[in-house]
């Protein structure tokens, strides 16, 4: 869509609840155009909450001690997928944090027997790996993959994200390495972080419409006790991580990639429940993303605070039931971009 720099801070900007609501039925019309009724559903299986990373914003890293850490192994992840085939989902999301106990061939293995033995979509979200392994595991099966790039400001990105030894972090080169090899790419933000500007949101959305990314995921920033940032005091928060401006971002990316499959993220919904959820549906998104991570591991998996998992059946409907209460259906098949399809 058409929509320029000034646009988009404009909506950013905007004070009036008239003017934002007009922006979620503009972004609400254009996914029904573009996307249309259908709500995919991906289960997502946080497999390893083991983290060599130092992010200072999330409740997993390296030196957030007072977690338990923990590994599925293959034959749990196996359980997961056939779960996940059951509920009629197309893709499952393999989840972890920068785990280097998961070895190339760990994952490559395991990416074979879910294919051969389940056919759903890979998508992996995994942290930065190396060039050689995402080859690997794209031959291996994986069909997409997920790396936010969190902010566009440098700045703050270098600081909330260190890097690892001397290995400098390159999410941009890594999404475009992404691309040629043939993946579905996805990306993504924050909103709300502390020390970003109205100003850098804007540039986030310009980076959507820029990558042309196939998936998109955007969540408020949720402050995570215990984790550096939590108290850093020096940083201002000056964009708020609510629901409103998460939705609004929402929007705006829905506006710039009308094809891209967009989520109605976790952290929307830990922020306000059901109702969370609901709106970032109803302002663009296309996707949702139940976790079927069994529930002795949950709570570990803990990257903010009361993180609110979807589950399948919620106050004891389905979630295709409960889609069609709200004027949706649930997808049929893989869910691929057609943003990628027709690429
Ligand atoms: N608040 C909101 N989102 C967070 N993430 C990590 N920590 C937080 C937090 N405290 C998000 C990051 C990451 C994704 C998996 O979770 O954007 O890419």
């Amino acid at each position: 869509m058409d929509i320029s720099r000034t646009e988009i801070a404009d909506w950013i900007h905007a004070d009036s609840p008239e003017i934002i609501n007009e922006l979620y039925r503009i972004a609400d019309r254009v996914r029904y155009e573009f996307v249309g009724d259908e709500v995919h559903l991906r289960g997502l299986v946080e497999f390893s909450n083991y983290c060599a990373r130092d992010c200072q914003y999330c409740g997993i890293g390296v030196n957030c001690s007072d977690i338990s850490r923990y590994r599925m192994s293959h034959d749990e992840i196996l359980e997961c997928a056939r779960n996940i085939v059951e509920l009629k989902y197309g893709t499952m999301v393999l989840q972890s944090g920068e785990d280097w106990g998961i070895d190339t061939e760990w994952m490559t293995t395991l990416l074979k027997r879910i294919k051969d033995e389940t056919g759903l979509a890979v998508t992996l979200s995994v942290g930065e790996r190396t060039d050689d392994e995402l080859l690997e595991w794209f031959e291996a099966g994986a069909d997409r993959f997920l790396l936010r790039f969190e902010t566009t400001n440098q700045a703050l990105y270098e600081k909330i994200h260190p890097n690892l030894g001397d290995k400098v972090s390159n999410r941009f080169g890594m999404l475009k390495r992404m691309r040629e090899i043939g993946y579905e790419v996805g990306s993504g933000a924050m909103v709300g972080i502390p020390g970003q500007t109205y100003n850098d949101v804007v540039n986030d959305i310009m980076m959507f419409r820029e990558l042309d990314l196939d998936m998109i995921g955007i969540g408020p920033y949720i402050p995570s006790p215990g984790t550096p940032l939590y108290d850093d005091v020096s940083l201002q928060r000056v964009v708020p991580g609510s629901v409103d401006m998460a939705c609004r971002v929402v929007a705006l990316a829905r506006l710039v990639c009308p094809k891209s499959n967009i989520p109605s993220t976790t952290a929307l919904a830990t922020l306000n429940g059901v109702d969370g959820r609901i709106q970032g549906l109803s302002c663009g998104a296309n996707i949702l993303m139940p976790n079927i991570t069994p529930a002795k591991y949950r709570e570990m998996y803990s990257i903010y605070p009361s993180k609110t998992a979807l589950n399948e059946k919620e106050s004891g409907i389905s979630l295709s039931e409960w889609l069609e209460f709200i004027g949706r259906i649930q997808g049929s098949g893989r869910g691929d971009s057609i943003n990628k399809v027709e690429r």
